[in-house]
């Protein structure tokens, strides 16, 4: 499948924020269009306050855009920038994971339980949401003796790769993801890199901002360069 049969094609993409208490707006980001395919990797690339992790939390609905549309294909399309909630969480349950920058979950859920949960919101049965959720953890290079400890007592780079294990583990159609990297050690990398490409080719298309550009280079199919914060994109 190629970009003209994208999975998602976003165009005209508007958000900014109202600072009431100083009567200002500021632009996230404005006007963006640009789209990405099935098997295909789509690094978003700027600087630092030009409105990647915007971008992404608009397609994830975590922001809901001023203008724009978020296509994403289906029997029929869905638009995401405006679609109603239910939609949105259906699409989340079963065909868009986002890699946050950071983990939140229930205190006292052990790893394992944290990344079956997208599973069990699926439908699959217990063991083997629980046997995939296995797999990816050891993919993910978490030994096996934290698999039952809550992620709260785990350092950055574990807590951070459980966070990319539960976004994995349901493979999702269309993978959002916001500097999955930046809190791991060369190993670490190493694996969610590995990871990321087995997802690509088995299919997946990939949304991500990278904060190293070796990973860009190596990583993505197209780049999409965000302007400078405030000023709008090309048309
Ligand atoms: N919830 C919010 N409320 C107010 N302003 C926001 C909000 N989210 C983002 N912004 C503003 O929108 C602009 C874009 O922010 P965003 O986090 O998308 O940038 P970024 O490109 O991801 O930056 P970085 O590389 O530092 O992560 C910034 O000026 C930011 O302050
Ligand atoms: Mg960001």
């Amino acid at each position: 499948m190629t970009t003209a049969d994208p999975l998602l094609a976003v165009s005209g993409l508007s958000k900014s924020f109202v600072l009431h208490h100083q009567a200002k707006r500021i632009a996230g980001v404005h006007g963006l269009s640009f789209s990405v395919a099935r098997g295909q990797l789509c690094a978003l690339v700027g600087a630092s306050g030009s409105g990647k992790s915007t971008v992404l939390k608009c397609i994830y609905r975590t922001y809901r855009p001023a203008a724009g549309r978020i296509l994403l294909a289906g029997e029929p399309p869905i638009d995401l920038a405006s679609c109603d909630e239910h939609a949105v969480l259906a699409v989340r349950r079963h065909r868009l994971s986002f890699i946050t920058q950071f983990l939140h979950c229930v205190p006292r859920q052990s790893a394992l339980e944290v990344v079956a949960a997208p599973l069990l919101a699926r439908g699959v049965a217990r063991e083997e949401a629980r046997a995939r959720a296995r797999r990816q953890l050891a993919e993910l290079g978490i030994p096996e003796r934290l698999w039952d400890v809550p992620p709260a007592t785990f350092s950055g780079g574990e807590r951070q790769r459980v966070n990319i294990a539960r976004a994995l583990v349901a493979e999702p159609e269309l993978l959002l993801a916001d500097e999955p990297t930046a809190s791991l050690d060369a190993d670490a990398a190493a694996l969610v890199e590995r990871a990321l490409r087995a997802r690509r080719a088995a299919g997946g298309a990939i949304i991500a901002v990278f904060h190293d550009p070796a990973l860009v280079a190596r990583l993505a199919d197209a780049v999409v360069h965000l302007p400078a914060p405030g000023v709008p994109c090309a048309a």
